[in-house]
């Protein structure tokens, strides 16, 4: 469904090019979870924001993202904006600096349905208690009217899930979305992802540095060092018989105990 191929994302700095992504390729199937991981600065987050759209307006891209069809790379803003919300959408690390602290809760929720389609105030209203239901925030009613500071980080984490699901993406992107949080509110956010998954038969692209949570919720993983992709394969088997240094150095650094127990 999705296939990047030889990605190449540059920054132009003072007339020469500074290279973040050097050339990457993979694919995600429908209704797989594929994760990305990899030490700070090793491209993920770039490579996620090419292939969400949100790219940095200095960024220049050349290769080949595809979804169903359609190559992102060299797309126009416009188009680009088409296809957000209904093919692919992002969620981040810190729910409260996605959200407005100025907007209710629902607005918030239901503000693609608002840009994108000519539903009415009630209709985009019942879309969002909906998505709120599907994301398991309790009381929706009441949480529509709420402001984000009125909700736990768990809650907001929901909130910028539901408003990211509210149009049925084919796609989600989700880049460190429990690092910010503690581990009990991490591991719900984790299960609410593979629900949505499973019922919605929504692909996700997982990113985090922490190779353990990407054996919980992946299928398969990509390993990036430095921009590039160093192994890939299916987790279980890139975790128990790592064949890149890079990636036997990742692994090694997991607490024995933990790797043991899980
Ligand atoms: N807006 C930008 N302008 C110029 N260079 C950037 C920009 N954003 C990121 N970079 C560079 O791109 C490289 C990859 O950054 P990226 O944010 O993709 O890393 P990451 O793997 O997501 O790291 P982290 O785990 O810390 O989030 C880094 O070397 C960074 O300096
Ligand atoms: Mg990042």
């Amino acid at each position: 469904m999705v296939q990047v191929k030889d990605l190449h994302v540059a920054f132009s700095d003072h007339g020469h090019l500074e290279e973040a992504v050097h050339g990457i390729s993979f694919t995600i199937d429908d209704g797989e979870i594929v994760g990305i991981v990899g030490e700070s600065g090793s491209g993920k987050t770039q490579t996620a924001l090419a292939m969400a759209g949100l790219s940095p307006r200095h960024a220049q891209l050349t290769g080949e993202i595809s979804i169903d069809g359609k190559n992102l790379v060299g797309m126009s803003r416009d188009d680009l904006r088409s296809m957000q919300g209904n093919e692919i959408t992002m969620v981040f690390q810190e729910p409260m600096t996605s959200l407005n602290p100025t907007m209710r809760i629902g607005r918030q929720v239901e503000e693609a349905l608002a840009i994108h389609t000519n539903l009415s105030k009630d209709e985009r209203r019942e879309k969002a208690l909906q998505a709120m239901r599907d994301v398991e925030l309790p009381d929706v009613d009441r949480a529509y009217r709420k402001y984000p500071h009125e909700m736990s980080g768990g809650q907001r984490q929901r909130v910028m899930i539901a408003s990211a699901i509210i149009g049925h993406p084919k796609l989600l992107i989700a880049d460190e979305p429990t690092t910010a949080l503690d581990v009990t509110i991490q591991a719900e956010i984790l299960k609410l992802l593979q629900k949505l998954n499973v019922e919605k038969g929504m692909s996700i692209l997982f990113i985090s540095h922490d190779l353990r949570v990407i054996r919980k919720l992946c299928s398969r993983v990509i390993v990036m060092n430095q921009g590039l992709i160093v192994e890939e394969g299916p987790v279980e088997e890139v975790f128990n018989h790592p064949k890149d240094d890079y990636t036997k150095k990742l692994i090694a650094s997991i607490p024995t105990r933990k790797r043991v127990s899980e």
